[in-house]
């Protein structure tokens, strides 16, 4: 297994509608593949992961609201889609691909239920409300090019990036004084 490298905004790669998995792709590379963004997401920390945040356009993401690297907390959807959905709830959101940690508070649906294929390509329904219904909305979105901050008001998210700007910039400043 291997850490990959995490993509932030404002690279293309995750403002682009991820390529189905086909039958065909189910093999040895998959699967480490899989494993590799486990142990990425773990490492980041974070609760989900999808292809598109290190770089490979597939419609592929990893999920684990727990934390506790168990098996049974591990969910992988591959080609995910909401087939039902009821309510709408506000919850604060993060993304291992938006800088400095930023937080938002993000409407989603209160209950999702989702049909996807397994790490083997078995047909699978997932469904869920709070954290976990909001972490399968939040990777089925990256999965669709969208990233969280695009469901923040017009406002909220100039702020928001002004401030990732901000923050960056005096990064920037300060490593280049620590050279000196
Ligand atoms: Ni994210």
């Amino acid at each position: 297994m291997a850490i990959r490298d995490i993509i932030f905004i404002p690279d293309p790669r995750l403002r682009q509608v991820c390529d189905p998995v086909t039958s065909d792709e189910f093999d040895d590379a998959l699967q480490t593949l899989i494993d590799d963004m486990f142990e990425t997401m773990y490492h980041a920390p974070g609760v989900g992961l999808a292809a598109n945040q290190i770089g490979i356009t597939k419609s592929l993401a990893v999920i684990d609201v727990v934390g506790s690297e168990q098996p049974a907390d591990q969910y992988v959807i591959i080609n995910p889609k909401i087939i039902d959905s009821k309510g709408e709830v506000g919850m604060s959101a993060g993304c291992l691909s938006v800088p400095h940690q930023m937080i938002g508070t993000v409407k989603r649906a209160e209950w999702v239920k989702v049909a996807a294929l397994d790490r083997f390509g078995n047909p699978i329904e997932l469904e869920g409300d709070g954290l976990f219904g909001h972490c399968l909305q939040h990777e089925i979105d990256h999965l669709n090019g969208i990233v969280f901050v695009d469901r923040l008001s017009t406002l909220k998210r100039e702020r928001m990036l002004a401030k990732i700007g901000k923050l960056d910039r005096l990064i920037t400043k300060q490593s280049t004084q620590d050279s000196q």
